[in-house]
């Protein structure tokens, strides 16, 4: 079977209550086929769990970061049991944002992605490389050692919850968008990785979503890419035009 499509949209540190009512009252009148395409959003985490209870069910909510205990003494983390309480069920690790300004390394990345896991969430795990990287030929040098750390704390069976989000930082909110080939190098380039370092059918299995400037105009022809499974939108995901629907292709 092929790989379901998947459209997330990470709205990051914007929302108000009258924006939820914009946003899920958007993709409650919006329709698609759900066999084909899958909708996650992630809403900052005080608004989860009022965008869970008025968005539709087809719709699954995801938190933006967790922590890896259950409670305790750690002032201003979310953790995995809120967001089973709230019916949330998945959460994105290791954006860019948290590895650049919060300073999450690789290891507290995987350690992270480990325990949603084996908390039953599903994870949409960022990797990608900044400008510099990129222009000093260290795309996949630096992805893959995300990727390693990643998959050296996972079990085989894991891989069926985990997404992988390729988002080039310098292409995160600029406009500058990867082209599609540049986007489809690198997701190659992945998908061959995983064939190499997991297993064939991990990687056949893996959906690798794309994120970073896309939009209603450059979507179709990023969607077209052989190994784009999907896209994980910021700015586009915090409007409700009918053009920003059509960039998540809904
Ligand atoms: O996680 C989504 C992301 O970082 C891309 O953001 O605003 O460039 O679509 P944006």
């Amino acid at each position: 079977m092929g790989r379901k499509f998947l459209v997330g949209g990470n709205w990051k540190m914007n929302a108000s209550k009258a924006l939820v009512d914009t946003l899920v009252g958007s993709l409650n009148t919006a329709s698609w086929n759900p066999d084909l395409i899958e909708v996650v959003i992630a809403p900052p985490a005080p608004y989860l769990d009022l965008v869970r209870s008025k968005v539709k069910k087809e719709v699954a909510v995801s938190a933006q970061n967790i922590y890896f205990e259950k409670k305790g003494a750690f002032t201003g983390e979310i953790s995995s049991e809120f967001l089973k309480d709230l019916g949330i069920t998945w959460t994105i690790i290791g954006h860019s944002e948290r590895r650049e300004i919060f300073k999450e390394s690789d290891e507290v990345t995987a350690k992270k992605v480990a325990y949603a896991l084996a908390e039953g969430l599903n994870v949409i795990a960022c990797v990608g490389e900044k400008l510099e990287e990129r222009e000093a030929n260290q795309t996949t040098a630096v992805v893959f050692r995300q990727l390693k750390a990643i998959a050296d704390v996972l079990k085989p069976e894991d891989w069926d919850r985990v997404v992988i989000a390729y988002e080039p930082v310098w292409a995160i909110g600029t406009g500058k968008v990867a082209s599609p080939q540049q986007a489809q190098d690198v997701h190659a380039e992945i998908r061959s990785w995983l064939t190499a370092n997991v297993s064939e059918s991990v990687a056949h299995a893996t959906r690798i979503l794309y994120g970073g400037s896309v939009g209603a105009k450059n979507s179709g022809d990023l969607q077209s890419q052989e190994d784009i499974d999907g896209f994980l939108i910021g700015g586009a995901s915090l409007t409700a035009s009918s053009s920003s629907r059509r960039s998540c292709r809904l």
